[in-house]
């Protein structure tokens, strides 16, 4: 761990110097690291091409929300940089839950779509986990469906929720031990609290999950060696949650227009709390990456699924 020890007196010099720890912290870089895998992926999806097993993604969307339609162009250029076909079909947000049911079948039986993602979130009217399950598991690359959240609690192979695996690839890729750390998760969401916590563990973490209600929640992340921010509030994370070295992933992701100038900003508020930590994921830039590339990642694992 880089690290220096700098001697210094919190009051201008008048009492006698104290030790301060300054921790050189390490920048996980989601972007560099997102693009090392595509490249990996890219490799991949070419191989597949040449032996005539191409991937095709499904992408259903229904209605017009406007965090989708940038969700989505985000990954079609992610997807044809990988050179994966991207299949995006549109419904229109008058759609039933029947008739959703029926455009997921009709791709669930259809042998050249390797794969099927519906856009969250659907319109109010449809019930997102009916339909969620509706997915063939083989092809449920967002890992949503209860056969892949059984096999993650089984720790079986399958298809994982892209945000909380991508959080696993970023630790392991910056060398991170994690077999034996205290990982606190702060956050119990379907997408990324409850998953990443379940994949720590597998990774033999000692896991603790808090949220909303959970009691003295600054005192538990204070122990944490690994603490994982999931919990969508600006900033809420300072420097008083920090134990000094910690490994600070901060999954949040907020938009804003300060003085009339675009800002986003994490769950943790980085200025305050990089430097008491030895590595940390900045906002934007550390974890948002990694989503889109693990969901191409599931797109060329559909091979294994077939
Ligand atoms: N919308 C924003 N993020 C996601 C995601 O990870 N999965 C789905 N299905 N919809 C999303």
């Amino acid at each position: 761990m880089d690290r220096t020890v700098a001697s210094g007196a919190a009051d201008g010099g008048s009492t006698p110097l104290r030790n301060v720890e300054v921790y050189m912290f390490k920048l996980i870089d989601g972007n560099s690291i997102s693009n090392d895998i595509l490249e990996e992926l890219k490799n991949k999806a070419s191989i597949l091409n040449v032996t005539g097993k191409n991937r095709v993604l499904v992408d259903i969307f229904v209605g017009d929300d406007e965090a989708s339609k940038v969700y989505i162009e985000n990954k079609k250029k992610k997807f044809n940089f990988v050179g994966l076909k991207f299949n995006q079909v549109n419904l229109p947000s008058n759609t039933t839950e029947e008739e959703l049911i029926k455009t997921i079948e009709k791709y669930n039986n259809d042998i050249d779509t390797n794969a099927i993602f519906v856009e969250l979130p659907l319109p109010k009217h449809i019930n997102e986990k009916n339909i969620i399950d509706r997915i063939d598991p083989c092809k449920d690359v967002d890992g949503f469906g209860i056969k892949c959240l059984g096999s993650l609690i089984q720790g079986a192979s399958s298809f994982f929720p892209c945000t909380a695996e991508g959080i696993i690839e970023l630790l392991k890729r910056s060398k991170i031990e994690i077999s034996g750390k205290h990982c606190v998760v702060i956050g119990r969401s379907n997408i990324v609290g409850k998953p990443v916590a379940i994949l720590m563990l597998n990774e033999n973490s000692t896991v603790t999950i808090c949220h909303s209600k959970t009691k003295d929640l600054k005192s538990i992340c204070k122990s944490a060696d690994i603490l994982i921010v999931a919990i969508g509030k600006p900033k809420l994370i300072d420097d008083s949650y920090i134990k000094e070295g910690a490994i600070v992933i901060d999954a949040g992701i907020h938009r804003s227009i300060v003085d009339g100038k675009k800002v986003i900003c994490g769950d943790v508020d980085f200025d305050k709390v990089a430097p008491h930590t030895s590595y940390i994921t900045p906002v934007p830039g550390g974890v948002g990456p990694m989503t889109v590339t693990m969901l191409i990642k599931h797109c060329i694992d559909t091979v294994n699924y077939e």
